[in-house]
């Protein structure tokens, strides 16, 4: 019985996250009024924008933890920091115990730690890391995420053991060099810059010479990938003979444009890699369009931030009942792991 209720109750709260993720309000979504529920503590969150495929993953994952444990106010931050800015400053007026906060500008870090800490509520700052010195600076500060360079050596390794198995093919010029172009997610975002230089610096450091034709931004979003890539085939052409992406999606909005220009049929084919191996990207690599991705655990980063932060709004030490640790800078890091099509089941296990 009492479960059942439950049930309803968190369908409520699905349903208002989806009317308020389609309205875009000033306030932006919010998914409920923050009483408590059933004597549930309310944990208030933001996700930097819900329109962004990796991050959708985080969310549901976070949405299953929360259910029954505490009422999980989730706010769609529409990659407006002020919006987010106001929306913590409602979350905490609404009597959240804890915070559970993926920044939109990881350089925000400081303010939302400034409001947390004038009512003593702890924070749990997920995805994007916020500088050390800031999570120094409270002791009720936490990051759940990744080591963000490990993506970059993982994907620069994944690069090198395709290349060195493939060039006689993949070096179209024979000069022995990956003529490279490289669609990098957010400047300024830790995962971006990390996996940028850490890929191209682990290529390099297996001995393999790399020349970069093109590198550009297309802020994780693969609309924006297709245009840029769109660009540069009609600029550099068969010269291209890698393409690296800083995340599946920019990768899935590569391979668009790559079909477009007949790439994948025949014998015309372009290395693609990424990062996340969200399930789309996992049907490409099956289909021999993409050549590998690295896991970046949505699951796992998901759970961790709502038990951090149930435990936070429980008074509990945030580790309590958990798998998780903490390293020397406050941090839960969760592992990255290389997917090929060999291993393509623990990609499938992570997002299922
Ligand atoms: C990264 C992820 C990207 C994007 C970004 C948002 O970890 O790989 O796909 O979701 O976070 O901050
Ligand atoms: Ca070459």
């Amino acid at each position: 019985m009492k479960k059942k209720k439950g049930m309803i109750l968190s369908l409520t709260v699905a349903s208002s996250i989806l009317l308020a993720a389609g309205c875009s309000s000033s306030t932006g979504g919010s998914s409920d009024a923050g009483k408590e529920k059933e004597g549930l503590p309310a944990v208030g969150a933001t996700i930097y924008k819900f329109d962004d495929n990796f991050m959708s993953y985080v969310r549901r994952a976070m949405e299953d933890t929360a259910k029954g444990k505490v009422n999980l106010m989730l706010n769609d931050s529409q990659n407006d920091q002020a919006k987010q800015i106001e929306q913590i400053d409602t979350l905490i007026a609404k009597g959240a115990k804890s915070l559970a906060i993926n920044l939109v500008d990881p350089k925000a870090a400081q303010t939302v730690v400034d409001k947390a800490k004038t009512k003593n509520i702890p924070v749990i700052f997920f995805n994007k890391e916020p500088d050390e010195s800031v999570l120094k600076g409270y002791d009720k500060a936490y990051y759940v995420g990744t080591t963000s360079s490990e993506s970059g050596v993982i994907q620069g390794e994944l690069i090198a053991k395709a290349w060195e198995a493939n060039k006689d093919k993949w070096d179209k010029n024979g000069d022995g060099k990956i003529q490279y172009v490289l669609l990098k997610g957010e400047p300024g975002h830790p995962d971006a810059e990390a996996r940028t230089k850490f890929a191209v610096d682990t290529i390099k450091e297996k001995g393999i010479q790399v020349e970069e034709l093109a590198l550009d931004t297309a802020m994780w979003d693969a609309t924006k990938a297709t245009e840029k890539m769109d660009a540069w085939i009609s600029k550099y052409n068969d010269t291209i003979e890698f393409v690296i992406a800083n995340n599946d999606g920019m990768a899935l909005g590569a391979i668009a444009s790559l079909e477009k220009a007949g790439y994948f049929s025949g014998d015309k084919f372009m290395p693609v890699v990424g990062v996340d191996a969200i399930p789309e990207a996992l049907e490409m690599i099956e289909k021999d369009k993409m050549v590998g991705t690295v896991l970046n655990d949505a699951k796992n980063q998901g759970k961790a931030t709502i038990e951090l932060a149930t435990n936070a709004a429980n008074g509990k030490d945030v580790l309590e009942g958990t798998e998780w640790k903490l390293d020397d800078k406050k941090a839960v890091r969760v592992p990255y792991v290389e997917i090929t099509k060999e291993n393509i089941q623990v990609g499938k296990d992570a997002y299922k």
